[in-house]
């Protein structure tokens, strides 16, 4: 199906979100959309299903003028978005997710929809279960849910927004795969990313926003500086390689064995120093999140000793490691970090420690302020955290940490930043490195957990491999060992 918009522009109060914005996507084509946090993309792809109405202008599809009131009428006319933040999942089976998304006509089969989704899964090589809980997926397997769900729907566009975070590399692969064939085959697919070398490698043209405006559009072959000179109106570097380690260890784990209902880690040796950045590696639900939770306290450990600071911490809960000052960042921000229909400021009044600080709603508005502009998120104090785009919900996130802390557990610290943004984050957690501060972090990104970790950890099916000096290793070797080659 090919999309065109002719002079869409969308407001929120005095944001110009969408201005002006031009432009056609043929059919058959895997469309890149890059920007910077905050450039309107994600606006524009929910003007383009339904969930916002532009404040003027048309969209075309196939040539004839459209309007899409609503979600399941933007389905209905063969558009499916998959979202940056995949939420609202109420606790039902995946099958019943399925059977949810079919309205009227025809009662589904539910033998068949099982087949469907067994079918679909295996095309795509997702481990995806019809009979297990949607609330018991990961965010990386609840994205896969969602892009399965769009296709047995029989989307004719399917919108990508920031798709590839929280699936392992093999993954990722199958799913271009599958988008090009999908793409040869006729279907439009639009594809959101901060990720460069995936937009180069996956897409057929690419447009490039900022600050609510189309800059233009590329065509391959791409040149990497030309699109970050577009998005940022600058070019951009990463700094050198910084590491604050001191050999003074803060976190002795001895002989930890983790369990969930679907996995085991056992016998789990490591010294965490003061200043150190340790990244964890591997596919989605290797036992990363396991480990970081018996981090947090949030998991008891089976077996095994935790020592903060020479204190025995086994056993002992969320909060005792919070006072303790250990901070944890969650993947599912929506979720699990920040709460959709509260403010900004509502946040900050809840994450101070001193509830008293704040005799006076002036003073909490203060803090706020000095936050956004601390951490350029683009929004006010009166924002409610759901009307911030995604990459500000990111660093709303991380404004919100403590000044003093000895441990911070980030899963996917720098999902959904564009490259920009997150080079500063990691220099100011870099910063607080100095303070002694340890960070232990997963991420789907090898570059990134090479760039910025002093050791690293690779998870496969229940094994963790020893400590791994990131100064030595590479980007190839870490994804043979998360394939499961060379244990
Ligand atoms: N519901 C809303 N209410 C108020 N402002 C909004 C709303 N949705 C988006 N905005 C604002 O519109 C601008 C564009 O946001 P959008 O989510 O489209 O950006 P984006 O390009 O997708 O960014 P990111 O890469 O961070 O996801 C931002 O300044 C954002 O704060
Ligand atoms: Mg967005």
């Amino acid at each position: 199906m090919k999309i065109s918009f002719q002079h869409i522009n969308k407001w929120f109060g005095k944001v110009h979100a969408n201005n002006d914005i031009n432009f056609t996507i043929p059919s058959g084509t895997i469309q890149g959309i890059l920007g910077e946090n905050g450039a309107g993309k994600s606006t524009l792809m929910k003007v383009l299903t339904g969930f916002y109405q532009a404040d003027s202008g048309e969209i075309f599809l196939d040539d004839k003028a459209v309007t899409i009131s609503s979600p399941e009428d933007a389905v209905m006319m063969g558009i499916g978005m998959l979202h940056q933040d995949p939420l609202d999942f109420p606790p039902m089976k995946v099958i019943d997710n399925f059977l949810l998304g079919t309205r009227g006509g025809l009662f589904p089969n539910r033998k068949q929809v099982e087949k469907d989704i067994t079918r679909l899964s295996q095309e795509f090589d997702f481990q995806i279960n019809p009979d297990s809980f949607v609330e018991t997926l990961t965010v990386g397997e609840r994205q896969q849910l969602e892009i399965l769900r769009l296709l047995w729907l029989g989307v004719k566009v399917l919108i990508l927004d920031e798709p590839t975070t929280g699936i392992s590399a093999n993954q990722k692969e199958k799913l271009f795969a599958t988008l090009l064939k999908l793409a040869s085959q006729g279907l439009t697919v639009i594809f959101v990313s901060h990720k460069l070398e995936e937009v180069e490698q996956l897409c057929s043209r690419v447009a490039v926003f900022r600050q609510g405006q189309l800059v233009g559009e590329v065509m391959p072959p791409y040149d990497t500086d030309q699109f970050v000179y577009m998005m940022f109106g600058k070019s951009v570097e990463v700094a050198d390689k910084s590491t604050f380690r001191s050999e003074v260890p803060y976190i002795k784990l001895e002989n930890i064995s983790l369990e969930d209902y679907r996995l085991r880690l056992r016998d789990i040796n490591l010294e965490i120093n003061c200043g150190e950045v340790i990244g964890l590696a591997g596919m989605e639900g290797s036992g990363q999140r396991l480990f970081l939770r018996m981090l947090t306290g949030l998991m008891r450990p089976v077996g095994g000793s935790i020592l903060y600071g020479g204190h025995n911490f086994t056993g002992r809960t969320y909060p005792v490691f919070q006072k303790a000052g250990v901070a944890y960042l969650p993947a599912a921000r929506l979720e699990e970090g920040l709460i959709p229909g509260m403010t900004l400021t509502e946040h900050f009044i809840l994450s101070e420690e001193h509830h008293e600080l704040f005799v006076n709603q002036k003073s909490a508005i203060d803090l706020t302020e000095d936050r956004i502009r601390e951490f350029y998120i683009k929004g006010t104090p009166a924002s409610q955290i759901e009307q911030l785009s995604g990459g500000n919900q990111q660093r709303a996130l991380l404004a919100l940490l403590r000044n003093k802390l000895r441990l911070i557990l980030m899963e996917h610290p720098t999902r959904g930043l564009d490259i920009e943004s997150a080079i500063w984050i990691w220099s100011k957690m870099k910063e607080r490195c100095k303070d002694c501060t340890s960070i232990v972090f997963t991420s789907s990104d090898l570059d990134e957990i090479i760039q910025y970790s002093d050791r690293i950890l690779v998870f496969f099916g229940g094994l963790v491999s020893k400590p791994i000096d990131a100064d030595t290793t590479t980007v190839d070797e870490l994804g043979q060992l998360i394939g499961g080659k060379g244990w």
